[in-house]
């Protein structure tokens, strides 16, 4: 079966990403980080790809504030084409993707989530997790389509939350589960096992003695 080719847009801290490059060196995902992208050139995401020897981009967001210029989306499609990546994986971008990058790579964009969506998208949603009382929150890894946080669901994890709990605590206990998740649904993804019909996703049976995948 054909290596899934991961390019990995990240912000901040990496700690997802970096879940997913353990995940490929410890054999738990058929899939490779081949490029990470940041619009932060200090992220802490960069030095850890950089430690695990893959290669890495800066790209120069722009003046807005949540989106990217027309110029940094060019150079993004530009290098996921260049690494060849058949799967963008979102891992705290903080940047919403216009309508024409999520449609140019309709079907390969995932994200992760630290809330059982619907519920809480966007910021701070341990905080609001919290602050409404649920008693369980979670994460929940989507594919992207053009609005935030809305794209048809791949998996979900469901985590307690308890009395006393803090933003931080709790955001640790989702964090686990979001490490663990995120490189099954790629796996998945490469099995060519995920179907996307309207807003759900199917996930199909392993097929036995299967020595290929579909790639989307
Ligand atoms: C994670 O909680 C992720 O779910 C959200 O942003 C955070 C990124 O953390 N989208 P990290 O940079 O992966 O450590």
């Amino acid at each position: 079966m054909a290596r899934t080719r991961i390019g990995v847009l990240a912000s901040g801290r990496g700690s997802n990403l970096q879940s997913l490059i353990d995940a490929s060196s410890e054999g738990r995902m058929d899939a490779d980080v081949v490029i990470v992208i940041s619009d932060v050139e200090k992220a802490q995401a960069l030095v850890r790809a950089r430690d695990a020897g893959i290669e890495t981009r800066f790209v120069e967001p722009g003046r807005k504030r949540a989106h990217l210029s027309e110029e940094a989306e060019g150079v993004i499609i530009g290098t996921l084409d260049e690494y060849k990546v058949d799967l963008v994986c979102l891992a705290g971008f903080m940047r919403i993707l216009s309508p024409q990058l999520v449609r140019r790579f309709k079907g390969r964009i995932m994200n992760i989530h630290p809330s059982l969506l619907p519920a809480f998208p966007g910021l701070k949603v341990q905080r609001k997790a919290l602050e409404y009382g649920v008693k369980f929150s979670g994460c929940t890894v989507h594919f992207v389509d053009e609005g935030v946080d809305t794209g048809p669901i791949v998996i979900q994890a469901v985590v307690p939350v308890s009395e006393g709990d803090t933003e931080e605590v709790l955001a640790q206990r989702i964090l686990k589960e979001e490490h663990r998740i995120y490189a099954e649904a790629v796996q998945l993804f490469g099995e060519g096992r995920l179907k996307i019909e309207g807003r759900v996703v199917h996930v199909l049976p392993e097929r036995s003695g299967d020595a290929g995948s579909d790639k989307h």
